[in-house]
């Protein structure tokens, strides 16, 4: 029997098989592939990942022009190679084109506790001179016979992060795609859901496969469906406008892009990503995230350092744990009092900080507070000391660069430069030692890319390179600074893309803090990501009740970017109601399983209803969000099933409820039991805007 080569993620796998020419051939993806066999001659199988040349009629995964000119390949099976390590496997599939020194490694980990496998190329030659790459998508699985959905995230800019987009594929190619290098989600999320089958996936039933690209650049993902059913689907780097100049001996790795495949539902495929990530994809998992307070929406650039002491008081009184200063703290020639200058001179500014910022950390401390820094470390404003000084370590050629928020992006292509971003992190935390939190931003996109540390001919490889060392310097930092917890934020939501996320513990979701539109967003982040990454925050953003933003920050990391000092005694009381539900359920929002119960997307959905479930399925809190109007007369309530909350979606129907209550009715915050044991939680409908949120205990039939 032909040899097989599965990729086994324990409940779903990628098989393929070799030709008699020694082309790859892919025999299945999904729970079949495992068992798959070859049961016809293994050229009738279609081909794995085409090369530019071998199928005619559609375009290819890779695309290269060889140092002769050569336009086409064809990999040729040289060997596979295969290591466990727990529960994970590495596969290796070598392959080298049948007449040019030019191979391709075919690299999978395949992790079979939580059924996830990511996969990435490595290209590399040994032809006679460079090798120009124009395309390489990380994979190009094959679908056979089906009909497909799919659905993606975003695409409104700033503050419109992970909108929803679900639609029926029909004949032809979609692609998402983004731009820009730094904040894709300015465009696309880096991910997909792909839905398998006729019928629309569910929460709970349906066959998905979720695709998330692990890249901090631009990022494609495509969908080719033909008349004859069959669809491709490519992700990895977005190659448009950055064709890859390989020189011979060196090696191109591909974006690794995570795949989960589930037969029950999207909640199940949630819950594996999630499951994955906190086994490999985030610093510290198990560190319980901290309750943060930051001054931005609270201050924006207008504070000094007894403004924010008194922010402190309020901070520590309500109980938070990390006091995070933002953006304005720093420049002294071209104080960084807009956003118009300062940038790249991370001089503490003595004017509106006479004690800088070892005042304020002691500060913080004496109040039993943490204390966080925002830094900004690959951007440069033209009107700072850094620009005068260096104009010529911005990413820009010939041409006068744009600014984008009067900012231009460093090139950290250059070792000088790399070098004074990652000193820039080492020397705030060394002018206030103990400060135990970092929030890292990017504020604009790269636009006229160029680079003085690319030869003329290289000046395309600069988006690939580019993510390379962001990603590098993400990594320095991170081991760098072992226990800082860091948030990675790009003007809201971007970048926020599973491979960035190792180097953090968390990312700031959006800078759309409305809380209406923030329970849409938190639905579409929580696909893929977990919520101990998800920073929600409380602000005025909407004008909505403050219960409510309360509420919805809940069910994320939760924090303040109120301004605690302005707050009456209701709002104050609101507030301390919300600090002590989220003591009660924090532990379970960050390590427990998601299940979404009523998607605010739903049909006459009146809002959405999420919850977490511990572990042992004993203990679950539930949020609900009444998002839309509802009329004052008829039937005011909605009924939730509370079945299938539990580890293994069978555990106990049965819960005892206690409703956690925010208003500022009760002067101290107590929880309220419901009554006797439920199966179903009724949820009263009001006005609009109001949340329910519920601590659920399992009663043992
Ligand atoms: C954009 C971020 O998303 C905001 O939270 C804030 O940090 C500003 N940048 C500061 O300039």
């Amino acid at each position: 029997m032909d040899e097989v080569i599965c990729v086994d993620a324990g409940s779903w796998g990628i098989a393929w098989c070799v030709d008699h020419e020694g082309r790859l051939r892919q025999l299945g993806v999904g729970p079949d592939a495992r068992r798959a066999t070859v049961d016809v001659p293994a050229a009738f199988y279609p081909l794995a990942h085409p090369c530019w040349g071998e199928d005619p009629l559609r375009d290819t995964p890779l695309r290269v022009t060889h140092a002769d000119g050569m336009l086409t390949t064809r990999l040729a099976h040289q060997g596979s190679r295969v290591d466990v390590d727990d529960m994970v496997t590495r596969t290796v599939i070598e392959t080298r084109d049948e007449i040019q020194p030019f191979t391709v490694r075919f690299c999978f980990e395949a992790d079979a506790s939580c059924g996830v496998i990511e996969a990435w190329l490595e290209i590399v030659h040994h032809e006679t001179g460079p090798v120009l790459v124009q395309a390489y998508d990380s994979i190009s699985p094959l679908f056979v016979g089906g009909e497909f959905g799919l659905t993606h995230f975003g695409g409104g800019g700033w503050a419109q992060e992970w909108a929803p987009t679900s639609e029926r594929l029909t004949p032809g190619t979609k692609v998402i795609d983004s731009f820009g290098g730094i904040q894709p989600h300015l465009q696309r999320s880096p991910v997909a859901l792909l839905a398998l089958g006729r019928e629309p996936v569910t929460e709970t039933t349906g066959a998905v496969l979720g695709f998330s690209v692990g890249w901090c650049g631009n990022v494609r993902l495509a969908a080719d469906l033909r008349l004859d059913g069959t669809l491709r689907f490519r992700a990895g780097a977005n190659p448009v406008g950055a064709e890859y100049r390989l020189d011979p001996g060196t090696t191109l790795s591909t974006p690794k892009v995570a795949m989960v495949w589930s037969e029950a539902g999207l909640g199940d495929m949630s819950r594996r990503f999630h499951d994955w990530i906190a086994r490999t994809g985030v610093r510290q998992p198990d560190r319980l995230r901290p309750l943060v307070i930051n001054n931005w929406e609270a201050t924006f650039f207008d504070f000094d350092h007894d403004r924010l002491v008194g922010l402190m008081d309020r901070a520590a009184d309500l109980g938070g744990n990390v006091f995070l200063l933002d953006d304005g703290w720093f420049g002294t020639t071209f104080p960084r009092n807009d956003d118009d200058q300062g940038l790249g001179d991370w001089q503490e500014n003595t004017e509106k900080l006479p004690g800088g910022l070892a005042a304020l950390c002691e500060a913080a401390h004496k109040r039993g507070l943490d204390f966080g820094i925002w830094v900004e470390p690959e951007m440069v404003s033209p009107r700072s000391e850094l620009y005068g000084a260096h104009p010529d370590w911005v990413i820009r050629d010939a041409r006068q660069p744009r600014e984008h928020r009067q900012q231009l992006a460093l090139d950290l292509l250059r070792d000088d430069v790399f070098d004074f971003a990652a000193g820039v992190v080492d020397s705030t935390l060394a002018a206030a030692p103990g400060t135990a939190y970092v929030k890292w931003d990017a504020n604009r996109s790269i636009s006229d890319p160029g680079s003085t540390a690319l030869a003329n001919d290289r000046q395309s490889n600069l988006n690939v390179d580019l993510a390379r060392r962001t990603d590098a310097l993400m990594a320095r930092v991170a081991a760098a600074h072992p226990d800082t917890v860091m948030m990675l934020c790009a003007s809201g939501g971007g970048r926020v893309d599973h491979a960035s996320l190792r180097h953090f513990h968390e990312v700031w979701t959006s800078d759309n803090t409305d809380p209406v539109e923030r329970v849409v967003m938190q639905w579409g982040f929580s696909h893929v990501f977990p919520a101990r990454t998800m920073a929600a925050h409380v602000t005025r953003m909407g004008d909505r009740p403050l219960e409510f933003a309360c509420a919805v920050a809940l069910s994320g990391r939760f924090g303040f970017d109120l301004d605690l000092a302005a707050l009456d005694p209701d709002e104050l009381r609101i507030c301390r109601h919300a600090v002590a539900v989220a003591r009660l359920t924090q532990p379970l929002v960050q390590f427990g399983r998601l299940h979404r119960l009523l998607s605010p997307a739903a049909a006459d959905s009146p809002g959405a209803v999420l919850a977490y479930v511990s572990d042992q399925g004993d203990l679950a809190v539930v949020f609900a969000y009444q998002l839309q109007d509802r009329p004052t007369d008829g039937d005011q309530s909605v009924e939730i099933p509370l079945a299938g909350l539990g580890t293994s979606g069978t555990g106990p129907a049965r819960f005892r409820a206690q409703q956690l209550r925010l208003d500022a009715g009760a002067a101290s915050f107590d929880v309220e039991p419901v009554g006797a044991p439920l199966e179903v939680l009724t949820w009263e409908l009001a006005g609009r805007h109001t949340a329910g949120t519920w601590l659920l205990s399992a009663v043992t039939r």
